[in-house]
C-alpha cells in the first residue's frame, strides 16, 4: 500500500489547456518545486463531477493566502479541470488541483489541473482496515506554522508513511508532544463510543478536511452526535471503532493502533455509504 500517484491520464496548465501528461510544464525556478510554496487540492470525481469543488477552492484560496501567494484564479482552476476531466474520460477519478506562484519575482502564478485513476488499493484497505502507528508530530499551534493550509511540502508527511510502514502499520497518527491525537498525514481521524463519534477539533491546528465536512453534516442523520474536542491517543484505543477521512480514501477503517487491535463497527460503513450517497445525488 502506498501513497504514490498513479500516472496522470490528463493534465491541463495555464496558458497552454491541454498537454501531454509526460510534458514539462514548470520553469526550473518555480517556487512550487524550488522551495514546496504551492498550494494544491485532492478532489475526488463522482460520475464525472468533482465532490465539494466550490469547498475546495475556498480551501486553496486559504492555503494560498497563509503562503503568501497571489490569490488563486478560480475559475482558471475550474476550468482546467474541466478540460482535464474531458480529457481523461474519466467518471470516476482523482482531481489535484494545484496554484504555484512560478519564478520568485516573476508574477505570473500557474495553475494545473491533474487527472488520475482511484488507487487500486483503496477498496481492499477498505475491506481489511488499516494498522495505524502513533508518530510524534508538531501541533501547528499559531498560524504561521501553516495550521489549516494544504501546500506541497509534504516531504515529512511520506516521510511518516514510510516510518509507520518500517514499524509494520501502514498509515500514520500524529500525536503532539502532550500525547493530543491530530490527524493522519493526509487524513482525519475519527472514532466512536456508542452513538458518539469523536474527532480532533480543528483549533489543534489541523487541516480541515473537506470529508470531515462532510462527515459532520452526514452523521447526525444516521443517529450520531459528534463531539469534536482534544484526545489523548488512549482515547481511541478505547473506542468501539475508529476510522479516517479523506476525500480520495473516503472512509476507511482503521483495524489497530500501534498493534492493538480495535473492534470493527457499523459507523465507518454507514458514513461511507452516505459519503457515496451525497457524491453522487444531485447536489
Ligand atoms: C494533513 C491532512 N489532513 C486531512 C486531510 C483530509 O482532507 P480532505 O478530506 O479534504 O481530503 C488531508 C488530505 O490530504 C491532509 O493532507
Amino acid at each position: 500500500m502506498s501513497s504514490h500517484h498513479p500516472h496522470p491520464l490528463a493534465v491541463a496548465v495555464t496558458g497552454r489547456g491541454l498537454v501531454d501528461p509526460d510534458e514539462p510544464v514548470l520553469a526550473a525556478h518555480d517556487e512550487g518545486f524550488l522551495r514546496g510554496r504551492a498550494a494544491f487540492e485532492t478532489l475526488r470525481v463522482y460520475a464525472g463531477r468533482p465532490f465539494r469543488l466550490a469547498q475546495h477552492l475556498a480551501r486553496i484560496e486559504r492555503s494560498s493566502r497563509s503562503l503568501g501567494l497571489p490569490p488563486p484564479d478560480v475559475d482558471e482552476l475550474t476550468r482546467l479541470a474541466t478540460l482535464a476531466l474531458g480529457r481523461s474520460g474519466a467518471r470516476d477519478a482523482v482531481l489535484r488541483l494545484y496554484w504555484t506562484p512560478g519564478p520568485a519575482g516573476d508574477g505570473r502564478p500557474l495553475g494545473l489541473a491533474l487527472v488520475s485513476e482511484i488507487p487500486a488499493w483503496i477498496e481492499g484497505a477498505r475491506a481489511h482496515g488499516q494498522r495505524l502507528v502513533g508518530l510524534l508530530y508538531p501541533r501547528r499551534s499559531t498560524p504561521w506554522l501553516l495550521a489549516d493550509t494544504k501546500s506541497t511540502s509534504y516531504a515529512v508527511h511520506l516521510a511518516a508513511e514510510a516510518e509507520a510502514r518500517r514499524r509494520g502499520g501502514d498509515d500514520a497518527v500524529f500525536v503532539d508532544a502532550d500525547g493530543i491525537v491530530l490527524e493522519g498525514p493526509v487524513t482525519n481521524i475519527w472514532w466512536r463510543y456508542g452513538r458518539t463519534l469523536e474527532t480532533p477539533s480543528l483549533d489543534l491546528g489541523i487541516l480541515a478536511g473537506e470529508t470531515r465536512a462532510a462527515l459532520l453534516e452526514l452523521a447526525p442523520g444516521l443517529g450520531y452526535e459528534v463531539a469534536e474536542g482534544s484526545y489523548e491517543l488512549d482515547r481511541v484505543l478505547g473506542a468501539d471503532e475508529a476510522f479516517t477521512s479523506s476525500s480520495v480514501r473516503e472512509v476507511l477503517p482503521v483495524a489497530s493502533v500501534d498493534g492493538r487491535a480495535l473492534g470493527r463497527g457499523p459507523a465507518a460503513d454507514e458514513l461511507q455509504a452516505a459519503l457515496r450517497h451525497a457524491a453522487t445525488s444531485t447536489l
